[in-house]
């Protein structure tokens, strides 16, 4: 494999990625690899960052409002392997001169797959029929239990109509859903697959026999599905999230799943993941996920390729294409 020259910008990758990309990117950088995957603490990065001029990180990495303040003068850019960056605090790298990149549209698809996958498998029960097959429990099926509930025909609410969750309009639709969104500007009708917008979230709400959270983590929505909003939903309605965790308050969340009042949920996010509400483990009306939204070969080699272009860009001197951090 050839290896960058003794001037090449030095770059941190906190994760293992891809193959394709850590060849890529040891061509091109000094790049110093985890081999071992072994996540790094904020302090650990910090440390290593002194000896870098730029870091490659995830939306995994732990850092905390600290992180980028304590950044040593060597960082010029962080690279960060997601699409969501609330991770990173853009106002204070601005502040300090850092640029930061992250990686839209190449994991957009994966993301709205997995959408559909937490919609059909809340709703058909895909969690607890696999419990029933696994432990030998499928005599217990009768004619009248267990049952799911039906998605085609019935009315879907996004939350949040980025590229994401227009994805995940156009494949609803082709389980014949009623579709509605709500998002900070109505989209270009044909971005919409049809879907009523809605310029309040509340309103919306009493349309949605399930609700789809695609927005982005930002103080606007953080806990914008909350008892209070959670209650205009109507009775039996299903929540999925492939957004954030902290758009949910899981009190409010659990709450309604555990009274009935909501049918089932669907979840590959959790605030404070990857240590969850134990008692979202307890209920068996959620179909749970690990974060695995991008997590297909092809996505997570695009996000790493994305964020070496990104690098490249910038220390050639060119505004990277993903630059979050500029006017
Ligand atoms: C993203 O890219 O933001 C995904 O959620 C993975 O972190």
């Amino acid at each position: 494999m050839a290896t960058a020259g003794p001037d090449a910008p030095r770059i941190l990758v906190t994760r293992k990625m891809m193959a394709d990309a850590e060849r890529r990117i040891s061509e091109v950088f000094r790049a110093t690899l985890n081999p071992d995957d072994r996540p790094m603490s904020p302090e650990e990065i910090l440390d290593k960052a002194a000896q870098h001029d730029g870091i490659l990180l995830t939306s995994f990495d732990k850092l905390g409002p600290d992180f980028i303040p304590n950044l040593p003068p060597s960082v010029r850019i962080i690279a960060t392997h997601s699409v969501g960056y609330d991770h990173l605090s853009i106002p204070q790298a601005r502040e300090k001169g850092i640029a930061v990149t992250n990686t839209p549209g190449v994991l957009t698809d994966a993301t709205a797959d997995v959408a559909l996958l937490l919609i059909l498998g809340a709703a058909r029960g895909a969690s607890w029929g696999d419990r029933m097959v696994r432990e030998n429990r499928w005599g217990e099926t009768t004619l009248i239990s267990p049952m799911g509930h039906d998605v085609s025909g019935k009315r879907l609410g996004i939350l949040g109509m980025g590229r994401i969750g227009q994805a995940v309009a156009k494949r609803a639709r082709a389980f014949g859903m009623e579709l509605h969104y709500h998002s900070r500007k109505p989209v270009a009708a044909e971005d919409g697959h049809g879907a009523r917008y809605h310029a309040r979230f509340e309103d919306m709400l009493p349309h949605c026999d399930f609700l789809s959270i695609n927005c982005a983590s930002t103080p606007e929505t953080r806990g914008i599905v909350n008892a209070k909003t959670l209650g205009l939903l109507p009775e039996g309605a299903i929540v999925v999230n492939t957004a954030r965790g902290d758009i949910v308050d899981d009190n409010a969340l659990i709450a309604a799943l555990a009274s009935g009042r909501l049918a089932a949920a669907g979840l590959d996010v959790f605030k404070g993941e990857p240590k969850i509400d134990p008692r979202y483990r307890d209920l068996d009306n959620v179909f749970l996920l690990p974060h695995i939204g991008s997590a297909t070969p092809g996505t997570r080699s695009a996000m790493a390729h994305k964020c070496i272009d990104n690098l490249e860009q910038f220390f050639r001197g060119e505004r990277p294409t993903d630059l979050l951090t500029g006017e």
